[in-house]
């Protein structure tokens, strides 16, 4: 009896199943590998989150490229876990030029943090804002005073370190980047906030990521009982008030503003704003707390992949260090935006890591309207996602594509088409101020200092960015000035 109710089921079922494979065939891009009758690919999600494991997303990225730059990811009829795969740039062009909106499958999560911060904010209010953000970012990012002294110290600390053998940079950085960004955001600010500043980022980054990992938690019922809940509202309130506390102290008054013809912080102009009506206290605080976790660990770990690669190839760092000696030769004077633009093989050099390690991985995009792709059209509301990694190693960049090869931006090209920062409108509004940054970090520390690294021991890991999971120290020499 049992017989014979089961294998009926069993039949209707494949037949379905068969049925609406066949309705797909030709409208949808091909499925990536490993799917399930019906529930396709949801089982990557179990099991630690399978799903995001670097090996994984490799598997992903390269299974994309194979079927032709664009496939299809689904979970069931579960919409927040369906999407496009795209890894063809110009397909990943044409989505992120039609669209501002993002997709996030926890978003209130990312609500909770940063509220309508410019990175999770939706149009219209995304359009105003980003609007009147991008002119004080050009000023910020000319603001080279705060980085130089943070370069200068850095230099300093790392002297102990010296034929000492190979050691963790990590630590040094995170201090060092932080400093930059809490005093270009805020101006002064005591060392015991930096502190709890990268705490409280650091751990707002290990719970997100946490939530990441274990599927049940994508259960708003199920997440809403759970301890970890309890941790990001408590790193919520302690990262707001701390904005807060930070704000009050560092913060000009804002009826005072007028009285300095210009402001020279971050917070300064965002006061002005306020003062206007555009922002009100509450969306400073989010927003600064969106610049800080949107420039972090961003930044910590591109250093610590371009320091690899520097300390990996001694004719390139030997041709930077010359560089560095004919722009500045012995000077021990502050680099200037003049001295910046012409630093043009560490700029290539600088790109051409960010090229092969791009902190961020993948963006996601809704679609607003249908977009033509190559082969494929995509419907409105559809969600996407643009794997970053897979476009910087996509074909057209040559058959030495996945090799590090700073010539490839030189000789008068200045296309800068890597995706490393994002694509489209929505793409990353703290480029310049990245780049200045770790340009005269590196510019300190090379004429300092030679690195030794081995980049053939590198291993990659998937946080919530591409991270280093090993290989990734590096040694010291003192450089002789010749
Ligand atoms: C190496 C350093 C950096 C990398 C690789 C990077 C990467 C990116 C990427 C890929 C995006 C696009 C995200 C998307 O489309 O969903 C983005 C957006 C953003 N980044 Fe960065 N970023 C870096 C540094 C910074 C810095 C220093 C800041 C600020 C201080 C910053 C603030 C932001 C903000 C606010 C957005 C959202 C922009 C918007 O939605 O309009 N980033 N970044």
């Amino acid at each position: 009896m049992i017989f014979l109710i089961i294998v009926p089921c069993i039949l209707c079922c494949v037949y379905a199943w068969r049925r609406r494979k066949k309705n797909l065939e030709g409208k949808l891009p091909p499925i990536y590998s490993g799917a399930w009758p019906f529930v396709g690919h949801i089982h990557l999600w179990f099991r630690g989150c399978k799903y995001l494991f670097w090996p994984r997303l490799l598997d992903m990225q390269r299974d994309c490229l194979d079927q032709g730059g664009v496939t299809y990811i689904y979970s069931g009829t579960n919409s927040a876990y369906t999407y496009y795969a795209l890894a063809d740039p110009s397909d990943c062009a044409k989505v992120a030029n039609n669209c501002n909106k993002k997709f996030f499958p926890l978003e209130e999560t990312i609500k909770a943090i940063f509220e309508d911060g410019l990175a999770t904010a939706a149009d219209p209010v995304w359009e105003k804002r980003r609007n009147l953000l991008e002119p004080m970012f050009d000023q910020i990012s000319a603001r080279l005073d705060v980085v130089n002294q943070h370069a200068k110290k850095l230099a300093g600390e790392l002297a102990p370190k010296v034929q000492n053998g190979f050691f963790d940079p990590i630590k040094i950085l995170q201090n060092t980047i932080m400093g930059i960004l809490l005093r270009t955001i805020y101006g002064a600010i005591e060392d015991k906030e930096q502190d709890s500043y990268k705490i409280a980022l650091q751990e707002i980054s290990d719970v997100v990521y946490e939530r990441h990992r274990s599927f049940l938690k994508h259960n708003k019922l199920v997440f809403r009982w759970s301890n970890l809940k309890r941790r990001q509202d408590e790193l919520v309130r302690t990262l707001k008030a701390l904005t807060n506390e930070v704000n009050m102290d560092s913060g000009m008054d804002p009826y005072l503003w007028f009285l300095f013809s210009e402001p020279i912080t971050l917070l300064d102009r965002f006061l002005r704003l306020e003062n206007k009506g555009v922002y009100s206290e509450q969306n400073v605080v989010d927003e600064v707390n969106g610049f800080l976790f949107g420039g972090y660990n961003t930044m910590v770990n591109s250093l610590q992949f371009i320091l690899v690669m520097i300390g990996s190839y001694a004719a390139v760092q030997e041709c930077i260090y010359t560089e560095i000696y004919n722009i500045l030769s012995d000077s021990i004077r502050e680099v200037n935006t003049e001295d910046l633009n012409n630093f043009i093989y560490l700029h290539a050099v600088i790109i051409e890591v960010l090229r092969l390690y791009p902190a961020v991985t993948k963006v996601s995009r809704k679609t607003q309207s249908s977009v033509d792709l190559k082969k494929y059209t995509i419907d409105p509301g559809t969600n996407c996602l643009l794997f970053i990694y897979a476009m910087n190693r996509h074909k057209s960049w040559g058959a030495d594509r996945d090799e590090f090869k700073p010539e490839r931006w030189l000789g008068g090209s200045t296309d800068f088409n890597i995706a490393t920062f994002g694509l489209g409108r929505r793409s990353c509004i703290g480029m310049q101020l990245a780049l200045n940054t770790m340009k005269i970090i590196l510019i300190y520390l090379l004429r300092e200092y030679k690195v030794i690294a081995d980049h053939t021991k590198l291993v990659l890991k998937q946080e919530l960015m591409l991270t280093p999971e090993s290989g990734y120290y590096i040694a010291l020499e003192k450089r002789q000035r010749s």
